[in-house]
């Protein structure tokens, strides 16, 4: 088991040259060079109008579909044309919803969860409009979990879909997505998986995770502001289209990209996959793309989970901290995403301070408020957020531990 170079990780990231500590991961990660020199190779040599019979314009419509074969390959899409591509997760959501829409039949339930952003629970509720009954997969009040006993509470044989996130933003928990799309599945419902909060820190196999959609935006994932929507292919075949009436049901996926992807954002999305795959063969891996990437992967979840094992027992050594989540980490169970609150004092107080020093971190709900309302958190200003990558480091866990020393008894 190699471990991460992380002075050859943090050299990918020009922004991390700087003195700013990045702990705000689960907004926002940063950029790779290689991404963002796509981006720019893409505008400076191919902007042209794909499709024509001219050889630039060939030419640009090939590294468009390298670009939906590197997103097909870092999700395990069986097929390239279940790869839909658009400007943010909560974008594909409305537009899954508003294709889903016509097939929606009165008493058709909807099951969405408490703890998801609000990406991939209001898009659903707007699905009542044609009747759907929608209702709520409560977080079980001592373990903050989705527990499996009440998922099969709320099914029946009129389950229509289930949605749910991966990883929560705010508990850092890890969802079993496979047992949930078995159970659902077993009703005869689909399954819409956010994976937004997770595709950072594991890799996504839709394939393995049974579900029928599952979404996540590239901004979090060392990438651009876009993001993917994978759709299992017999579902999308049936989707209709939602493009101009010249382009059917059959076009796939341009029927659910009205407008079409943004081509230099495409483009620069395969230096994600080739960053992935570099980092796997440094480490030692050989084999296909996929097991080089896993290894990668392997080996962020391991260095995250020191960092996360590292402030998690701080704070839990902290006697006004209350940790929002799973207390500890490296049993595979949560992404270093670590939320907490701090017995009187406001989340945002305890943000500020840490402001003052150059690290990033934050407060509030991330958009999971019914989540923070259910927990009763809102008076406290929602929790601080801690969110790390694989290119965090140990000295830097260090340093902010430092500063909330200085205002958490
Ligand atoms: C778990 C989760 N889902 C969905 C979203 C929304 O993603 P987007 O900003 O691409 O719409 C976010 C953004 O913070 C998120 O954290």
């Amino acid at each position: 088991m190699n471990d991460l170079d992380l002075d050859r990780i943090r050299a990918e990231f020009p922004a991390l040259a700087g003195d700013t500590v990045f702990l705000d991961n689960a907004g926002g990660s940063q950029v790779l060079r290689r991404v963002a020199d796509r981006v720019s190779e893409y505008l400076l040599t191919s902007s042209v109008q794909l499709g024509a019979s001219y050889a630039a314009s060939q030419a640009a419509g090939e590294k468009v579909s390298a670009a939906r074969r590197a997103v097909a390959e870092l999700v395990n899409a069986a097929h390239d044309d279940e790869v839909v591509m658009g400007g943010a997760t909560t974008a594909l959501m409305f537009m899954l919803v508003q294709a889903l829409l016509p097939g929606i039949r009165p008493g058709d339930e909807i099951v969405v969860t408490e703890s998801d952003h609000e990406a991939n629970i209001g898009a659903w509720m707007r699905l009542r409009q044609a009747g759907a009954v929608v209702k709520i997969w409560q977080v079980d009040r001592d373990s903050l979990a989705l527990e499996l006993a009440d998922l099969d509470a709320l099914l029946s044989p009129r389950t229509a879909w289930v949605a749910l996130t991966w990883a929560s933003n705010i508990l850092g928990t890890v969802n079993p997505v496979a047992d949930v799309s078995r159970r659902v599945h077993a009703v005869g419902g689909r399954v819409c998986v956010d994976a937004v909060a997770y595709a950072p820190h594991r890799l996504v196999d839709v394939q393995a995770s049974g579900a029928d959609v599952v979404v996540f935006s590239f901004y979090k994932v060392f990438g651009p502001h876009y993001a993917v929507m994978w759709v299992q292919r017999d579902l999308l075949r049936g989707l209709p289209s939602l493009n101009h009436y010249f382009i059917g049901p059959e076009v796939m996926p341009y029927k659910l990209q009205p407008g079409n992807v943004n081509y230099e954002l495409s483009y620069g999305c395969i230096g994600i996959r080739d960053y992935l795959v570099d980092t796997g063969s440094a480490l030692g891996a050989a084999g296909t793309p996929r097991q080089r990437m896993q290894t990668a992967f392997d080996a962020f979840e391991r260095h995250e989970d020191a960092l996360a094992g590292r402030l998690l027992q701080w704070l839990g050594s902290r006697r006004t901290v209350r940790i929002i989540g799973r207390p500890g980490a490296g049993d595979g169970q949560r992404v270093p995403t670590i939320s907490f609150i701090v017995d009187g004092r406001s989340s945002e107080s305890v943000v500020r301070h840490v402001d003052r020093f150059g690290i990033g971190i934050r407060f509030g709900d991330f958009y999971a408020k019914r989540l923070i309302e259910a927990l009763g958190l809102q008076a406290q200003g929602g929790v601080v957020r801690v969110s790390m990558a694989h290119y965090n480091t140990v000295a830097e866990i260090d340093r902010l531990i430092d500063h909330l020393d200085e205002v958490v008894a």
